[in-house]
């Protein structure tokens, strides 16, 4: 039985429900037709007074941390330089390929492992960020209007673009310990950066960890859901990586759901107000009807 087939009209659902995703388009169709009231976490605007209810962001800071550790683990030599009675050993250098939130999480926790960092993306505030984190970035230069999208988020890159972008990595992939692979397009389908011909370069032993598998992976060879070896490199496509997290990622994402409940709750009753922007872009069904803009543009309902 489909959880939606046990739902009532009037009942609220809080979720993640990436509605105009064309895989989900029968599953928000059931819970209009059954009357639920629902709203997407992933809908939540990114304004300052939306923050403390933004759990893709929340998820985002688990997949950053908990994914640097399990390169971590996975990596054949130290994070850290280290000196021993032996002789010095150099620290790892680590890449982060998409700086959003998950990729910035990634560079401190490295940074803080005893990494040597480095960052790519295409957003100009990414870079800046990035910097102020210490790490190295990697010059990509991409002309202005190609990079920022609407809302701040980057743009799909062209086919033309991202070779360039490949270019630039070829020369340094070598060199990395652990690539972290982080770049998204919301919406779309994640851009493939690193080609199997790319990873056929890097060091035996060397880690790639792509979490953005879930629209696809930035890695072209990264098997979804997966932890493989192939010529030499480990790569993990593991999914749900907040799952591992489980206390803390339970903890962001309760904090996250009642703060948008007493947000939207005035004199003890939910109020929805159609004016209101975070309601506007969180709504996804209600009196038995789709109302979120960007599906119903995605299902070419008017
Ligand atoms: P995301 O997960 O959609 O993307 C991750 C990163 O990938 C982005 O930095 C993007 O520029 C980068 N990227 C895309 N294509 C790339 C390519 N070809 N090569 C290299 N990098 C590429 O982004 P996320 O983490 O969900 O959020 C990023 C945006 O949202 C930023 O504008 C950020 O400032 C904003 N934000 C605002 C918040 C607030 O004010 N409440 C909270 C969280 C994020």
């Amino acid at each position: 039985m489909h959880e939606v087939d046990m739902m009532h009209k009037g009942q609220y659902l809080i979720t993640f429900i990436h509605p105009a995703s064309p895989v989900n388009h029968e599953m928000v169709k059931k819970l209009a037709a059954a009357g639920v009231i629902s709203l997407t976490l992933d809908g939540i605007p990114r304004i300052s007074r939306a923050q403390n209810m933004d759990a893709l962001t929340s998820m985002s800071t688990c997949a950053g941390y908990k994914g640097i550790l399990m390169a971590a683990n996975d990596l054949s030599i130290f994070m850290p330089q280290m000196f021993t009675a032996v002789g010095m050993l150099k620290p790892a250098k680590v890449l982060v390929i998409g700086v959003g939130v998950a990729g910035l999480q990634a560079l401190a926790t490295a940074k803080r492992l005893g990494a040597i960092t480095y960052a790519l993306d295409i957003r100009p505030a990414a870079v800046e960020q990035s910097k102020s984190l210490g790490a190295k970035v990697i010059e990509f230069d991409i002309i202005a209007e190609v990079k920022v999208a609407e809302g701040g988020y980057a743009n799909k890159l062209s086919d033309e673009w991202l070779n360039k972008e490949r270019q630039v990595l070829s020369d340094i992939i070598a060199d990395m310990d652990i690539v972290f692979c982080s770049a998204l397009i919301p919406g779309k389908v994640a851009p493939v950066v690193l080609t199997e011909e790319m990873v056929k370069t890097m060091k035996k032993g060397s880690v790639i960890v792509d979490i953005s598998i879930d629209q696809g992976g930035n890695c072209a060879i990264t098997t979804s859901g997966e932890k493989e070896v192939k010529h030499g490199v480990m790569i993990q496509g593991i999914k749900n990586i907040p799952g591992l997290l489980p206390t803390s990622s339970t903890w962001m994402f309760a904090n996250n759901v009642y703060n948008l409940v007493k947000y939207l709750t005035k004199d003890a009753q939910i109020y929805l107000d159609m004016n209101d922007e975070i309601v506007r872009s969180i709504l996804v069904t209600h009196n038995g009807e789709i109302v979120h803009s960007g599906t119903k543009e995605a299902m070419g309902i008017n």
